[in-house]
């Protein structure tokens, strides 16, 4: 099994953008400690980032047929982009929503998700433990579907 994991704008920055929100742990950090979570579950990962939108949708088209699923971090673009959503919807695989911060207990633009309606689920609020998270529930969801339950 293999899972792509996708993280928007300005994540490159996380260790020291607005830690107060966005927690000490570098977006590497994150991604390591998923990949070890992959690893022992016996599923690779593989993770990009792009702070840029065209970038990002590019990227979800090339899902269907080489990853089993995606693990997405849209960024600011989860309030904005029905370009992104509809990549989301059109890439053939499930997709799980992850935030570090608990968006709706922010800033009232950012209560609203654009893009999570084209997912499985979203989780939000729990740091980079929302990463590892969403992989064990992604890794769950789809080996049963391939056991047809
Ligand atoms: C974020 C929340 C967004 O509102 C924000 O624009 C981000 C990060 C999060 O992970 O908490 O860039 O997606």
């Amino acid at each position: 099994m293999k899972i792509l994991i996708v993280n928007g704008p300005n994540l490159n920055l996380l260790g020291r953008r607005e830690p107060d929100v966005y927690g000490a742990e570098t977006l590497d950090a994150i991604m390591a400690r998923t990949a070890a979570r992959g690893a022992a579950l016996g599923v690779e990962t593989e993770a990009f980032q792009s702070n840029d939108e065209g970038a990002l949708v590019t990227r979800l088209g090339t899902c269907a047929g080489v990853y089993d699923g995606v693990i997405i971090n849209p960024a600011g673009y989860t309030h904005t982009s029905v370009a992104l959503r509809d990549a989301i919807q059109a890439c053939g695989v499930p997709c799980v929503e992850v935030h570090l911060s608990n968006i709706a207990a922010r800033e009232a633009f950012r209560h609203t998700s654009v893009t999570a309606g084209a997912c499985l689920g979203q989780i939000s609020g729990l740091g980079g433990t929302g990463y590892v998270l969403a992989l064990e529930g992604l890794v769950e969801y789809i080996g049963s579907k391939e056991k047809g339950s």
